[in-house]
């Protein structure tokens, strides 16, 4: 779906998460949310954080799985994902502490493998995610999947791309201090979500766009597997839209 801006596609998806959370709550439901990190989703999470404010959203029983984190990365560091999240959202909605996943940035390597087990299967036991949001990576990455990530991975620690770690150097003041690894949720992982929205804007986005969605498919540009999936929509602007 193509938006004329981004600040009207991000008030939809917005708005769709919101009624997901109160459709379920009418049930007495839990909501499992996928969230993402990155400049892509930060009006949605405004636009959250609005309707928590003025229309009683309430995040109370909504758990929530973000898709990665930097490794190794202190929680507390200004670019870290649990800064991102706590500043852009956490902080501001009625979300208890207890529901918010993010995978462990500050782990010994040994203890990775037992922590992404168990964070894949946490999510299952919750019976999967109802929504997953994702942005994408000019690599073609959906959270750290880089190219070569293969279709049914799990999550897991990864090693991040080149041009990820240059597109991410502004945010720690040069390329040489952005870690080259991450700890990410898998495409498997990515995929089991019942609904899945990835997101972009800006023209920057639009040749990766174009590959994701008219590209052959292939494990060299990761979001393409997404072809795959009957529960994907697409929501971007005209700019990124462009080369469609
Ligand atoms: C990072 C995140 C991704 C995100 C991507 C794009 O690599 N791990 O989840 O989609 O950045 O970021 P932006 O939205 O800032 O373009």
């Amino acid at each position: 779906t193509v938006y004329p801006d981004q600040h009207i596609a991000s008030r939809q998806v917005a708005r769709r998460i919101c009624d997901l959370i109160r459709r379920k709550q009418q049930n007495g439901e839990t909501t499992v949310l996928g969230l993402a990190t990155g400049a892509t989703p930060i009006e949605v999470y405004a636009e959250l954080v609005r309707l928590h404010r003025e229309e009683g959203l309430s995040f109370q029983n909504v758990i929530t799985f973000n898709l990665d984190e930097y490794y190794p990365m202190s929680p507390t560091a200004p670019q870290s994902y649990v800064t991102f999240m706590n500043e852009n959202l956490f902080d501001h909605i009625d979300i208890p502490k207890e529901n918010v996943n993010i995978p462990d940035g500050t782990l010994p390597l040994e203890e990775i493998p037992a922590f992404c087990l168990a964070y894949e299967r946490k999510i299952e036991d919750l019976g999967g995610l109802d929504l997953q949001i994702l942005g994408i990576g000019r690599t073609g990455h959906i959270g750290f999947n880089e190219p070569g990530s293969a279709p049914n991975s799990g999550t897991r620690l990864v090693t991040l791309d080149d041009l990820t770690r240059r597109d991410a150097s502004r945010d720690f003041g040069g390329k040489e201090n952005v870690p080259t690894k991450a700890i990410t949720m898998g495409i498997g992982t990515i995929f089991k979500a019942r609904e899945i929205v990835l997101m972009a804007w800006n023209a920057k986005k639009a040749p990766i766009i174009n590959k994701a969605v008219e590209g052959e498919m292939s494990s060299e540009v990761p979001a393409t597997y997404l072809q795959l999936s009957d529960n994907v929509e697409f929501i971007l602007d005209e700019d990124a839209a462009s080369e469609l």
